[in-house]
Order: structure tokens, then sequence, then C-alpha cells
């Protein structure tokens, strides 16, 4: 706030680096072992800016995997670096060390609603906006309370916030990547091949339940994380590194700012017909996945921008039907937890 009453000398910026010099924190994707699907299901968030939620008993490597997000994610572009560095100071949290390295936030889920997506009697900004641009990261999502979750929403859609207060108003910008962890039961082993879930059917459809169907509906990729026999752990080839990926990454989300100016994750309206278009037998498989699984129409249009990103990867100029069945595997999850 003191640069903005001309108080303070705004702080000299290093020079734009190129990704390459940019160092990787938080863990390389090299060190998962196994977990393709999960990896996968990654890799395809990243390129797209996709929301993202992980079900699995703990110590599969749901937290291993949030954490190695960001060395897959391009540095942030400079208009998108300023934003960051303004909100980041309002907090008094800006450092140049991190200039352009993607924000990763992950509050705990004690964490007031207020501090989460922002308020107090001179709104502040939460942790929701200081993950603007970056990722929010949300370990064991059903125990947050189901208040703030559903705040959520808006900023989900729309990338931004709106806090009313008794006499003030105030908006935020919270364009955040989520990725979520849960697991999925209350005791944590339901579907663990080594060890019994104790739950009864009631304790796990309460526990589901504290995840709202229109919260669900809007996070475009779920995808179960199993337990992984030992001797398989120890024995699962090393996968590629981060760095491989990220390049392949940062060409992909090229090719989507050349074509339509925005993230597959921001498609909307006009240009989601448009770069989403599908020729008759995709389009009629889509509808009849649709009508067998009762997608809601954002679900639809949902699939839709995940494929966009599978074929992005694939330096595809069109999606076809195998990237609309892989972003469809994406979504059996969200019938499971739904319970439909
Ligand atoms: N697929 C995996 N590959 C390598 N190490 C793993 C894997 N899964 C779990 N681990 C090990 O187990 C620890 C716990 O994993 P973590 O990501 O915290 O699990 P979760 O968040 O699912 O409870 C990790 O720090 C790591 O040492
Ligand atoms: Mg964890
Ligand atoms: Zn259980």
């Amino acid at each position: 706030m003191a640069i903005l009453r001309g108080e303070e000398e705004i702080p000299a910026l290093p020079a734009p680096t190129d990704s390459s010099d940019l160092p990787i924190r938080g863990g390389d994707l090299a060190e998962v072992r196994g977990q393709e699907q999960a990896k996968r299901a990654l890799i395809v968030a990243a390129t797209g800016g996709h929301h993202l939620l992980f079900s699995g008993p703990p110590g599969t490597g749901k937290s291993m995997l949030a954490a190695r997000l960001p060395s897959l994610l391009p540095p942030l572009r400079d208009e998108e670096a300023l934003e960051v560095a303004s909100i980041h100071s309002l907090h008094g949290l800006f450092d140049p060390a991190n200039w352009r390295q993607r924000p990763y936030r992950s509050p705990h889920h004690t964490v007031s609603a207020a501090a989460l997506v922002g308020g107090g009697s001179q709104p502040r900004p939460g942790e929701i906006s200081l993950a603007h641009r970056g990722i929010l990261f949300l370990d064991e999502l059903p125990e947050f309370p189901r208040s703030v979750l559903e705040v959520l929403r808006e900023p989900l859609e729309t990338g931004e916030i709106h806090i009313a207060r008794a006499r003030q108003r105030a908006r935020f910008p919270a364009r955040f990547q989520l990725i979520a962890a849960m697991n999925p039961c209350p005791c944590g082993h339901l579907g663990n091949p080594l060890q019994a879930c104790r739950c009864s059917p009631a304790q796990i459809q309460q526990y589901r339940s504290r995840l709202s169907g229109p919260l669900l509906d809007r996070i475009d990729l779920q995808v179960e994380v199993p337990v992984l026999a030992p001797e398989y752990l120890e024995n699962a080839p090393r996968g590629e590194s981060s760095a491989v990926w990220r390049a392949r990454i940062a060409e992909a989300i090229e090719r989507q700012w050349q074509r339509q100016g925005c993230s597959n994750a921001q498609l909307q309206g006009e240009a989601l017909d448009q770069h989403c278009a599908l020729e008759k037998n995709s389009r009629d498989f889509l509808r009849l996945a649709a009508e067998r699984l009762h997608f809601s129409a954002r679900a639809y249009h949902r699939i839709l921008r995940v494929a966009r990103s599978i074929a992005d990867l694939a330096a595809e100029a069109s999606i076809r039907q195998e990237h609309l069945a892989e972003a469809l595997q994406y979504r059996r999850l969200a019938h499971t937890l739904s319970g439909s």
C-alpha cells in the first residue's frame, strides 16, 4: 500500500527469464511412482488450467502429486506477475525472489471463511486471491465447512470473488486453479485391497454429501488414486521428468493462446462452440454419453474443454473421439460421488 501512496519506491524487478531458467519447486513428477492415471490427469489439468480432484486412501501420493503441479506450468507472463505481486503486496507477502513463480497456496481446512475467501471490516483478499494465477490446494476437501465450500462456486466459475459487508463491497481477482484431495470415506480405506473399510454405507453417504453436486460439477477432472502394492511401488519405472513435461505443456498452452487468446478452461459461449466443434460421429458419441450418464449442460461443456486440452497435448487441430473418451473417464468418479 505504501507503494500506492507513493511513500515507497517500487522495487526493481529481476529481468524476465525464460521458463527454462526458473528453478523447479515442489519436487519432480518423476519421483511419483506408478499412479499413471493420476499423473496423466495432472498433466491434462496443467495443460488447460482445469480444476482437479484426487480421491484415494491416505498415503497414496495425492499430496505428492498436487505439490508437483507448479513444476509442470510455465512461469507467469509479465502482466500476470504484476497482478500477483500487487495482491501479495496487500498482505506484505510480495517477495522479488518469487517474481513470475506461480503462487501455490494450501490453506488448512480449519481456515476461517474470511481468511479463505477474503473479508474483514476493511475487506482484504483471502487465500483464493493469493492463489490468483496460481494453484489453490485444498487437502481433505470434505473437512472444509460446507458454507465455505459453497462460496468457492462463484470464483471457480468467474475467477472473481465479491464480498459484501455491512457498508462495504469489494471485488477481488481469484482466478486460481483448484487442486483438491479427499479420502474415499471417513476411515479412508474404502477400495483399499490391503485394509478393510470400517464405515457404514450411511457414514460414507453422509461424508460425500458434504460436497454438493454444483461444487463437484465445477471440477473438470476427478480421479481415483488407488493403493499400490509395495512391491509394485519399488519396481515401477521412473516416468518422465517435470522438465520434459513442462516443455510439452508450454507448447500446448501456446497453441491455446494463439488460437483463442485464453486457456481452454476459460473458453465460453461462441468461442467454446467454435474451438471445440465436433464432427458428426464425435458429437453423436458425446450426446449418447451425456444421455446415459445424465450430464448437466455445464458438465457437457467441461468435458469439451478437457477434450480440447487432450487434443492440444497431442498437437491435433480438432477434437477426436479418443480425446472425448479420455475426458469422459475423468468424470466417472463424479458419478460415484454424486450417487447417480
Ligand atoms: N506413488 C508414489 N510414488 C512414490 N512415493 C510415494 C507414492 N505414494 C506415496 N509415496 C510416499 O508416501 C508419502 C505419503 O504420500 P502423500 O502424497 O502424502 O499421500 P496422501 O496425500 O495421498 O495421503 C510420500 O511422501 C511418499 O514418500
Ligand atoms: Mg495428503
Ligand atoms: Zn471407510
